[in-house]
């Protein structure tokens, strides 16, 4: 567990904090263009969501005291295994805990754990006019790949959507898992 501003501490999530990154997420669903879910998570659903991500995958939880604050995660980009090296992140902070240093914490705490699992490439999937996001993934290395227009509909307009990439400046990382041999 590390210890950041304020007394929030990052740690890996476990099955007990699925209600928490639940709440979280689902107020995102309602009230913002940062995912394109457009109905709530069940704790079911949440539950198989945490188990869908076995190492190298990871669920990252923010907490102040015994309460979750906000989470991150790295997910699966692709289930096509020549994508093996490229994940996914996402991040969600809760409304009242936002622009505290929460978010960079747990992307940089994220970052880490995905250059040590030997991921590539990270990818990012941010709302035009997200511009939290969009600042917080610039300050840590991400840049914009392209825009992709008009691909969502949410709150009744079309949102365009950014993805932005990391490469691991470590240099190129070995492929994973064992890759295919031409024919
Ligand atoms: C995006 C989000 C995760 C950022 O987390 P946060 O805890 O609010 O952000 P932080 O306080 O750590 O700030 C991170 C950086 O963004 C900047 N920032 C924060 N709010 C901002 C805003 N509204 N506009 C521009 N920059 C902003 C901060 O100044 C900080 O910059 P710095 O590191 O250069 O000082 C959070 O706002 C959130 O959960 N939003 C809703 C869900 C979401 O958009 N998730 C991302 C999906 S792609």
């Amino acid at each position: 567990m590390t210890a950041t501003e304020s007394h929030v501490m990052i740690r890996t999530a476990t099955e007990d904090d699925a209600p928490a990154i639940a709440a979280i997420y689902n107020d995102a669903v309602a009230t913002t263009v940062a995912t394109m879910d457009t109905e709530p998570r069940s704790l079911d659903e949440q539950l198989r969501w945490l188990k869908d991500h076995p190492p190298p995958y990871v669920v990252l939880v923010a907490t102040s005291g015994d309460a979750v604050i906000g989470w991150a995660s790295i997910s699966r980009w692709s289930e096509r295994r020549a994508y093996d090296g490229t994940a996914e992140v996402s991040e969600y902070v809760d409304a009242a805990r936002r622009g505290q240093g929460v978010g960079r914490a747990l992307l940089d705490r994220l970052i880490e754990a995905g250059d040590r699992s030997g991921f590539h490439s990270l990818l990012a999937r941010i709302a035009d006019g997200n511009a939290a996001s969009l600042h917080l993934h610039e300050s840590r290395g991400f840049r914009t790949a392209g825009v992709m227009r008009e691909v969502g509909w949410k709150f009744g307009r079309r949102i365009d959507v950014h993805l932005l990439q990391r490469l691991n400046p470590t240099g190129p990382t070995p492929p994973r898992p064992a890759d295919a041999r031409p024919r």
